[in-house]
């Protein structure tokens, strides 16, 4: 028996949940968020579509958040979105307000692994688990891992299933390829693809949907899936997410290589090279300075 909990039912929010429910391995899912009729609406759309695949995935959807019960999984994407030319971390302030007030209510209700996909991501993962003291991951850099993936594919006329390898650190402008687990058919890419010029797809391409589109949803809506169902089904398929790592005296979630299961780990940090590990405890240190300096902008436990 497996419930999830979508909290936010804005564009990715819809996105993870539909690609979600279609997978056909939840027996329950209610999807929660603050505009009247949204997700009410939203689990009639969800019904007809379980109805067109035969599927008996139980649905509420609501504005009580006495409603969000007994989930096993509780996904939050609720906040505000980046505008074009906005960074992440712009949305700090905002969204950090909304995810501490949901950190001290849903934890009254669901015994959950939660998993933060509102910007910015990692630090919101972090704030979520500080305020609450639940077991928190972000969606982190597994987006960027298949954005990587896709790119270097494409530019070598390869099947994306060849490709292979990672992206680490903060989800965002500060993410890091790390180059030492990217493969192209088993071999080491090294100078096969220009690096640079994958870093900057990898880290402007989302600008680009977001102006052109509006938001992106479907890219991350389908890798965020795999995440659920990987620790909803046990997996255990390695993936780069942001997991929580003590750093000084605060949690900070950084992304790396790890095993998603229904529990997370162990990380394959110690099989990246002495350049990618060093990329990762600079990220951290960065991800730490602005964190705690915007952590003393907020009064988060207030
Ligand atoms: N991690 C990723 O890879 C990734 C990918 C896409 C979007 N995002 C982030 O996800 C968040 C949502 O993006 P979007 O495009 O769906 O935005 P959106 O505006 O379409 O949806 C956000 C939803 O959150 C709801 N909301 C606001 N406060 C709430 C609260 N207290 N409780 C419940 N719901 C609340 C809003 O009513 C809205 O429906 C943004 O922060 C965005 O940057 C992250």
């Amino acid at each position: 028996m497996t419930k999830i909990g979508f909290i936010g039912t804005g564009k990715i929010g819809q996105t993870i949940a539909f690609n979600t429910l279609m997978g056909g391995y939840v027996d329950e899912a209610v999807l929660y968020d603050i505009i009247p009729d949204l997700p009410e609406k939203f689990e009639h759309e969800l019904r007809h579509a379980l109805a067109s695949r035969r599927l008996k995935t139980e649905v509420l959807g609501t504005n009580s958040l006495d409603d969000v019960t007994s989930c096993d999984v509780v996904v939050v994407t609720a906040g505000k979105p980046r505008k074009p030319g906005m960074d992440r971390r712009d949305l700090f302030v905002e969204n950090a307000k909304i995810i501490a007030s949901l950190a001290k209510e849903l934890p009254k209700r669901n015994d959950a692994i939660y998993v933060m996909v509102s910007n910015p991501v990692d630090m919101m993962a972090s704030i979520f688990m500080k305020v609450s003291g639940k077991y928190t991951i972000s969606t982190g850099d597994q987006v960027e891992t298949m954005r990587m993936r896709s790119f270097i594919a494409k530019k070598l006329k390869v099947p994306v299933n060849y490709v292979n390898g990672y992206v680490g650190g903060e989800h965002g402008d500060d993410a890091v390829i790390l180059w030492s687990t990217v493969t192209v058919k088993d071999q080491l890419v090294g100078d096969k693809v220009d690096k640079e010029e994958v870093e900057r797809y990898v880290k402007s391409i989302p600008g680009d949907i977001i102006k052109a589109m509006g938001g992106t949803t479907w890219g991350p809506g389908t890798i965020i899936e795999e995440i659920i169902r990987s620790i909803v089904l046990n997996e255990n398929k390695v993936m780069s997410i942001a997991f929580p790592h003590y750093f000084e005296d605060e949690i900070v979630h950084i992304s790396e290589p790890v095993v998603v299961g229904r529990k997370i780990g162990p990380s394959l940090e110690s099989l990246l090279d002495e350049k990618d590990r060093w990329h990762l405890i600079s990220a951290t240190k960065d991800f730490y300075s602005f964190y705690k300096e915007s952590l003393n902008r907020i009064q988060i436990l207030a």
